[in-house]
């Protein structure tokens, strides 16, 4: 076996040995469906400078700049389709081995994939709220003027929508954020998948599972500034990486029904 199948096998191991897996995901994995990153070559913030396009305060002040960007990334989020790495965290969780998967990304493709316990620590581009009257209003009310990279206007005030996703500067929901703690703190394995590591509190989440006895588990195509807390590192693609990982762990877990007789891990 070649030194990438062999980390592919310990981490297979790995998931069959856990009893409480949680999954932490960031724009990298969503990167295979289309969708940029932030920080990698040629990422977002490699060509909007979020100071001026992305904080709370910014959008306030001059909505249009957002919408402007959002003109940009709509049309992606629009036709992005889940890829193989959102379908294998899917998978793991119907296969009673991923408790819920806490994702920094707003583009509902974990959903799609048909993970049913989703943590949304950044919201969501799906629905926007009006800054006047608080009315919620849908992406279809919202995407013709998001297209144009007009600012949308509420349909019952005329106020500025804004989309229910956190901007720089802007407090997380306190109950997903709390959720997400408790998940971390109380797992035994996380799988971190296309984490930069470098915005809080969802950088902390990793840190949170170590202290609380967790084995952690990276899978990136290039380094993160927590790779010292990381039991495994996986380099590579996380739509080409999970789906080996979870093929992997099936393999296993099957051996274990014909020796055991039942599909939990032996150690559980
Ligand atoms: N497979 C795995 N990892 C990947 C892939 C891929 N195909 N492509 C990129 N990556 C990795 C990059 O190496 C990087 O470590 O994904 C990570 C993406 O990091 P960022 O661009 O910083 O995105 P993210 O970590 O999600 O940013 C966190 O910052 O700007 C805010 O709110 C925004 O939710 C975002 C948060």
């Amino acid at each position: 076996m070649g030194a990438k199948s062999d980390i592919i096998e310990q981490a297979a191991r790995m998931i069959d040995a856990a009893g409480k897996i949680v999954a932490l995901t960031g724009a990298g994995i969503s990167v295979e469906s289309g969708i940029p990153d932030f920080r990698s070559p040629g990422g977002l913030w490699t060509r909007y400078d979020p100071v001026v396009y992305a904080t709370f305060e910014s959008f306030i002040n001059d909505p249009s700049k957002f919408w402007e960007m959002a003109a940009d990334l709509h049309p992606l989020l629009e036709n992005a389709e889940p890829n193989p790495a959102h379908m294998a965290l899917a998978e793991l969780e119907k296969l009673g081995k991923c408790e819920a998967v806490i994702t920094q990304n707003i583009d509902n493709l974990h959903q799609r994939a048909g993970s049913g316990q989703v943590l949304e620590l950044h919201g969501t581009f799906r629905t926007g709220t009006c800054l006047g009257c608080r009315k919620q209003h849908t992406y279809e009310q919202i995407k013709e003027s998001a297209f144009r990279g007009e600012i949308p206007r509420c349909v019952i005030c005329g106020g500025v929508v804004k989309p229910d996703v956190v901007l720089f500067g802007e407090p997380l929901n306190a109950s997903v954020l709390q959720r997400s703690n408790e998940l971390a703190s109380q797992c035994d394995l996380m799988l971190v998948i296309g984490c930069g590591l470098e915005v809080y509190p969802a950088a902390s989440l990793p840190s949170y599972a170590k202290r609380g006895g967790a084995r952690i588990i990276f899978v990136n195509i290039a380094s993160t500034p927590y790779d010292p807390i990381a039991d495994l590192i996986l380099l590579g693609k996380a739509g080409e990486v999970m789906p080996a990982v979870v093929e992997a762990y099936k393999r296993i877990a099957e051996k274990e029904v014909k020796r055991f007789g039942r599909w939990k891990s032996k150690d559980n």
